[in-house]
């Protein structure tokens, strides 16, 4: 049996969660919405961004009536889940910063949560560090073009090196001899600029993406089995790639979605 589930982000960044979908969950086609049209949703008011999401994917879901909605973007997701699952008796798996991993995980006590300005000024965002971090030293980033350097990383162009340095440098935090060894990755788009990250990272840290968590809670919600060898694999992983703007998909999408696919982002 194959289970339809949408995907929705603003545009690429949830390919770095289709791809860990695709690996874990069998018998699952994934209509994949690129919200191109209103890219990036970082720089959106937050009541004009909620009400767009809701209402637009008010229409796909009862265009498509999926067996469950990925919100693969954390903008998206800690500013809509709440209406979403008020509004559909369908499951819905969202992508919120993942805090918690990170305070179970640092070492020196600081961490880094890099997102769109809009993920960092949300109450969202503050409610999962009072409540998983209270003791760490948590240090915000509000990123404006990471995202679309990561676009242009996918479809082949290259990545503006120096901007990417500048983005990232607020990360790195000491204090009392302790440095930050953790950065979140609260932006789905972001793992696909790990490796480049590091390249220019003042010193070593993890740069943490929770895509695999995600995509083992959508296994969970399907009721999918643990036994990949029962379900068989669905004939195409991503049915439809979608785009807001009505563009046509561009002629190397096939080299986009390969290339995300094959792309280091741990
Ligand atoms: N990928 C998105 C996120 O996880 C949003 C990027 C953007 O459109 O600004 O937050």
């Amino acid at each position: 049996m194959t289970r339809r589930v949408l995907v929705f982000d603003s545009g690429f960044g949830g390919f770095s969660v289709v791809r860990e979908i695709v690996a874990q969950v069998l018998g699952v086609e994934i209509v994949y919405i690129a919200d191109d049209a209103a890219f990036p949703f970082g720089d959106w008011e937050e009541e004009a961004l909620r009400t767009h999401i809701v209402d637009l994917l008010g229409d796909f879901i009862a265009r498509h009536r999926p067996d469950a909605v990925v919100i693969a973007c954390n903008t998206a997701s800690t500013l809509v889940l709440a209406d979403l699952r008020v509004r559909h008796a369908i499951p819905f798996v969202g992508t919120v910063p993942a805090i918690k991993m990170a305070a179970e995980r640092t070492k020196t006590g600081l961490f880094s949560v890099l997102a769109t300005p809009v993920t960092v000024r949300r109450d969202y965002t503050f409610d999962l560090i009072a409540e998983f971090a209270p003791a760490a030293k948590v240090t915000l980033v509000g990123a404006s073009h990471l995202a679309a350097l990561a676009e242009d990383r996918l479809s082949g162009r290259p990545v503006d090196m120096a901007r990417l340095k500048a983005e990232i440098a607020p990360c790195f935090a000491e204090r009392e001899g302790a440095r930050t060894d953790i950065v979140v990755l609260a932006c789905t788009h972001y793992p696909f600029l790990a490796d480049l990250m590091a390249e220019v990272a003042p010193w070593p840290v993890t740069f943490l993406n929770p895509a695999g968590a995600i995509a083992r809670q959508v296994g969970v919600v399907l009721g999918a089995s643990e036994d990949k060898g029962a379900v068989e694999p669905a004939a195409r992983p991503i049915a439809e790639i979608v785009f807001t703007s009505g563009r046509q998909a561009p002629a190397d999408i096939t080299g986009i979605v390969d290339r995300a696919f094959a792309m280091s982002t741990r």
